[in-house]
């Protein structure tokens, strides 16, 4: 059983990858930013306080992130293996983790950083488009959809996400060396940091990612 987190700047790539991976190891998918967006879109009490934060670029309070992560790791898919995507990100957040795991008799297989230059994750993030019905994550130039606007997975509409505005990027970038780049020193400490260089078309980051850890 393989439990993997996915660290890494803004637009690094954790999403693209996660889906790729999931579809090859079987594993469950839990992007917190995914959770916090369905929550927002359902209009729970989540949703609406977690919103404003996430417009801003802000983190979201550690204590509900870390209630929302311990329920998600109880679900049955979750037994089989799981790719964290965008948690922790914070020490506050990883140190909450150990506990859940060791509660569960789980362990980590790797925490894996996915490393790309801040000029890359800019330009790929100003570019991103997502389907507002299913998820699925395009890029104007990278990976665009065979028809613009529309999804090829589900047809459904293709979104600018409210947080790839400019000013919430900065915020974002600002906030992943303040608060996440302490997560990469905390797991390094550990033994479990891996860094896996994602500057390169998603599909030689798969094939680098399947060569470390597809065994
Ligand atoms: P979240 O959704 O987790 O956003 P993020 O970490 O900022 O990451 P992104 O989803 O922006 O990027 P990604 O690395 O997944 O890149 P992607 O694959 O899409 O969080 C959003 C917000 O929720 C946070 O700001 C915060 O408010 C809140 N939140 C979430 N988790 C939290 C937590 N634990 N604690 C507190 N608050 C939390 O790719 C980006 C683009 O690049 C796409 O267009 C894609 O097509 C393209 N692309 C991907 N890979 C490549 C490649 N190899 N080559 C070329 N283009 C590529």
């Amino acid at each position: 059983m393989k439990n993997f987190i996915f660290i890494g700047a803004p637009g690094a790539g954790k999403g693209t990858q996660a889906a790729m991976v999931k579809q090859d190891l079987h594993l469950a998918h839990i992007s917190t930013g995914d959770m916090l967006r369905a929550a927002v879109k359902a209009g729970t009490e989540l949703g609406k306080e977690a919103k404003a934060y996430m417009d801003a670029g802000e983190l979201v309070p550690d204590e509900l992130i870390i209630a929302m992560v311990k329920e998600r790791l109880q679900e049955e898919d979750a037994q089989n293996g799981f790719i964290l995507d965008g948690f922790p990100r914070t020490v506050a957040q990883a140190e909450a983790l150990q506990q859940m795991l060791e509660e569960q008799g789980l362990k980590l297989t790797a925490a894996v950083s996915f490393e790309v230059p801040e000029e890359v994750v800019i330009e790929r993030l100003s570019g991103r488009r997502v389907c507002k019905q299913c998820g699925a994550i395009y890029h104007i130039k990278n990976n665009p959809p065979k028809q613009e606007g529309i999804c090829d997975k589900c047809g459904g509409e293709l979104i600018q996400r409210d947080d790839d505005k400019p000013e919430a990027i900065k915020r974002r970038l600002e906030s992943f060396k303040a608060d996440t780049e302490p997560v990469l020193a905390f797991y390094e400490k550990l033994g479990l940091l891996r860094k896996l260089q994602a500057d390169a078309p998603a599909e030689e980051v798969h094939r680098k990612f399947l060569e470390a850890f597809g065994d």
